[in-house]
């Protein structure tokens, strides 16, 4: 190619990184607190929040603190809260009661923080047995020990009807059974919570980065959930994930993790007509914390690099552990 302008070189990319201001108004990523989630634990039976090691200024939360960073979260201005429920290890069964006892910690969260942030954030929950029963699984088991999927999808229309009762304002199945979007609709219409919309997990990858999540919620899982999630070396599949979940009534879908699948997002995101969001999982925070607090790499700028990354991969929502501290590092025009 040979582009003459008089001088060489004639075209000069740089004129547009010459300052701040520049590079900001040419922009084409901004990230904006609205399209923020903030992931939450809650615990059972807990009176002072309990860090988590492998996730670094994360917390199970009380029944107090979580209102109080629901409260926060609405303060930065945040789109979402998604909300895990960590059952006392007693009440943990082979088919995960607790996700669908009325009273079960989850449904008490739900309520709190609604009664804490009424509409002004949307209360989201995780719909899957695997935080509530005692082998760990995202299924009930069958004889042989095999995850079932279809007697799963009982309880997950059981469960859909619970965290509506409770008022949330959005479920998101996420325990990869085949059917459960359509179930969790049938459900939540047959119970006269038409307005209940579902955030399905559409794309959701057998991931080595969900490893933190597993001290996160307390799980009791030997094994793995390869039978269920999807394998990392496919993208098609994804796809027809994708027309599935749209066929059975998904109003949003997410794709997950984030950073390890940011061309599954891109296509996922060009396929689709709904909101799409990502998740940035609980390993893919735990990688920054972790070399950040080595003095690796620069803590806050690789926050920022890797939401603007998902963000420009096509996610329109993002729910990431760093939620309520990058919208208000955004409020302050950071
Ligand atoms: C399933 C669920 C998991 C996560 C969110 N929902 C765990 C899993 O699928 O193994 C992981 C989130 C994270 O790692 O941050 N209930």
């Amino acid at each position: 190619m040979s582009i003459s302008y008089g001088s060489f070189p004639g075209t000069r990319p740089r004129r547009l990184r010459t300052t701040p201001a520049m590079r900001r108004m040419v922009a084409e990523t901004r990230l904006h607190p609205a399209e923020l989630i903030l992931p939450a634990f809650i615990r059972e039976g807990v009176t002072e929040p309990v860090p988590l090691q492998s996730m670094p200024g994360v917390v199970q939360h009380t029944r107090d603190t979580l209102r109080k960073a629901a409260a926060e979260a609405v303060a930065a201005g945040l789109g979402g809260i998604m909300l895990f429920g960590v059952p006392e290890e007693s009440k943990k069964d082979a088919v995960g009661t607790p996700g669908t006892d009325p009273d079960g910690i989850l449904q008490v969260a739900i309520r709190d923080v609604r009664a804490e942030v009424g509409d002004d954030l949307v209360i989201m929950s995780d719909l899957c047995l695997d935080e509530h029963t005692d082998h760990g699984h995202c299924g009930v088991l069958d004889a042989e020990g095999r995850i079932d999927n279809d007697a799963t999808l009982e309880r997950y229309a059981e469960m859909a009807r619970a965290q509506a009762d409770a008022g949330v304002h959005t479920v998101g199945p996420s325990g990869m059974m085949d059917g459960q979007v359509g179930v969790v609709r049938e459900a939540l219409d047959g119970a006269g919570h038409q307005d209940i919309s579902i955030l399905a997990y559409t794309a959701k990858y057998a991931s080595a980065f969900y490893g933190p999540f597993r001290e996160a919620v307390g799980s009791s899982l030997k094994g793995d959930r390869k039978t269920y999630q999807q394998d990392p070396a496919n993208a098609r599949e994804s796809l027809r994930e994708l027309e599935l979940d749209l066929a059975e009534g998904a109003d949003m879908v997410m794709v997950k993790p984030a950073l390890p699948y940011l061309d599954i997002l891109r296509q996922i995101a060009d396929a689709v007509d709904v909101p799409v969001a990502a998740y940035q999982i609980s390993g893919e925070y735990a990688m920054v914390e972790a070399a950040a607090a080595n003095g690796w790499i620069d803590r806050d700028r690789a926050i920022m690099e890797t939401l603007t990354s998902v963000r420009r991969a096509g996610a329109g929502m993002i729910l990431t552990y760093w939620a309520t501290e990058v919208a208000q590092r955004l409020n302050r025009g950071e």
